[in-house]
């Protein structure tokens, strides 16, 4: 008996300790350096993820560690801009659960800044009709709420074409209605979609 208690004491004692929660600022300072100061990107093909809904920061965190979600090799663009390439997929699965939800209740409660960028107007206003006809639904005021479906409007036009682009190829785990809305646009319909969502700008 004596012995058995000795063992379970031994074994407690020599059993790793628990990874420590990840320090936020840290963590945050990290994503910064990619995503830019508190999450507003500078970067077209980095998405600003400041002011983005909770939810979808979580999702789009668990699908790349789960590799559900398509993610390139990709630098670092600010601090040691010498450090390896890495991909969101090896950033995530490296992330514990408390940490994701904790970056994306960080990140959600930033400000968000659109993006000022370029676009023609119009493709914005042929934008406009096509996003009333197929995507107003989910992605209510333009784009522009949070809602259930996330921020578009404002977002970088870069990083919307290559998410619409692996929306409409199936490679993302998204609502069904979406990508087969996504798959029957066809180039022209898809680039006056971003036009419209990059002319919001304020
Ligand atoms: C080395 C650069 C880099 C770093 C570091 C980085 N990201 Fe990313 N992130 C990207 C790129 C690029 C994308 C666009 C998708 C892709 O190409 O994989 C992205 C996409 C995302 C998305 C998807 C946004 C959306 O609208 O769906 C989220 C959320 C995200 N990153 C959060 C984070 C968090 C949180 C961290 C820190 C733990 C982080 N990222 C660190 C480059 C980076
Ligand atoms: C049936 C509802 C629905 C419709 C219709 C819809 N979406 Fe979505 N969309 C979503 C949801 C929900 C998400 C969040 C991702 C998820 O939950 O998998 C999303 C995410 C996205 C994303 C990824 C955002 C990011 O940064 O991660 C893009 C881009 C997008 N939608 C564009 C569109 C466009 C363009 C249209 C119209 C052609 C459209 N969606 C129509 C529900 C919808």
């Amino acid at each position: 008996m004596y012995r058995m208690a000795l063992i379970v004491l031994l074994a407690m004692l020599f059993m790793p300790a628990p990874a420590p929660a990840g320090d936020l600022a840290a963590l945050a300072a990290g994503c910064d350096d990619c995503h830019g100061p508190n999450g507003q990107s500078t970067h077209a093909d980095v998405p600003i993820i400041a002011g983005q809904s909770e939810r979808l920061i979580g999702k789009a965190l668990d699908q790349f560690a789960d590799y559900w979600r398509p993610c390139s090799k990709t630098a670092y663009r600010h601090g040691d801009t010498g450090r390896p390439e890495t991909s969101m997929c090896e950033i995530s699965a490296a992330l514990s659960a408390e940490d994701r939800q904790a970056l994306s209740a960080h990140y959600a409660s930033q400000p968000f800044v659109p993006a000022v960028q370029a676009f023609d107007e119009a493709k914005a206003v042929t934008g406009a009709g096509l996003y009333g006809m197929y995507c107003a639904t989910c992605h209510p005021a333009g784009g522009a709420e949070i809602g259930y479906a996330g921020r578009l409007a404002g977002q970088w036009q870069a990083y919307l074409r290559t998410s619409i682009a692996q929306i409409a190829a199936g490679e993302w785990m998204v609502p069904k209605p979406m990508e087969r809305k996504m798959s029957s646009l066809s180039e022209e319909e898809i680039d006056a979609l971003v036009n419209y969502f990059a002319s919001h700008q304020d």
